[in-house]
């Protein structure tokens, strides 16, 4: 199956340095990922501007946001979305959380083949992790909605920030704890994608 490994202009810079191993993740997932139930199956198009390329404005954020140090706990990863783009694009230090061991199996066979010296996946609770860790960046893609992740963090209120991906409807709500920001952005020509920021105050 064919498709066009586009970008939208904001993104352009990450592609043209990054497209080798970006395209071969695209293909680990398409193949892999699908047989091994990481996804659903899907289109090559589909796959490319929805999960590379929606993973990659999450790494956007984190450096319009000047959090390039941080380090970065991408939770409830699955197939590794957004983490494996952002550690791709960032080379920084990126964990990937799963509960699921046969994911994590998965993973870790795919941080051999991409050769990725600065990513790691971990078998581990999400919740507790994000009760723990301070002064890092957590990215949710489809694991948690920005009420429940306030919700689970609240009791604890370390101070972090939370890249959660969301959609104009679920507008976010005042809260007088975490400013939350919603974030607009094109995944190709016509289709628009949400992520929430959400910080600690
Ligand atoms: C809907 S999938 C989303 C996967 C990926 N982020 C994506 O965008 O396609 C949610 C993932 O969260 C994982 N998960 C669910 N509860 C969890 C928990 N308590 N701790 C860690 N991972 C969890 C599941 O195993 C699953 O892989």
């Amino acid at each position: 199956m064919t498709y066009n490994p586009q970008i939208p202009a904001w993104g352009e810079q990450y592609l043209e340095k990054n497209k080798e191993k970006l395209v071969k993740y695209h293909e680990w997932l398409s193949i892999t990922g699908i047989k091994t139930g990481l996804i659903s199956p899907k289109t090559d198009q589909y796959i490319w501007d929805e999960i590379i390329v929606h993973s990659l404005y999450f790494y956007k954020i984190i450096e319009d946001l000047g959090l390039k140090k941080a380090n970065i706990f991408d939770i409830g990863t699955g197939g590794g979305i957004p983490g494996i783009p952002i550690s791709i694009v960032s080379k920084k230090k990126v964990t990937l959380i799963d509960n699921k061991k046969s994911r994590i199996f998965e993973l870790d066979r795919l941080i051999k083949i991409l050769e990725m010296q600065e990513l790691f996946a971990e078998e581990r609770n999400a919740i507790e992790i994000l009760n723990h860790e301070e002064n890092v960046v957590f990215t949710l893609r489809c694991y948690l909605s920005t009420s429940n992740l306030i919700k689970e963090v609240t009791k604890t209120l370390k101070k972090n920030t939370y890249l959660v991906s969301s959609n104009e409807k679920n507008k976010p709500k005042i809260n007088e704890k975490f400013h939350v920001k919603q974030e607009k952005f094109l995944i190709n020509n016509n289709d628009y994608r949400f992520i929430d920021v959400i910080t600690s105050m």
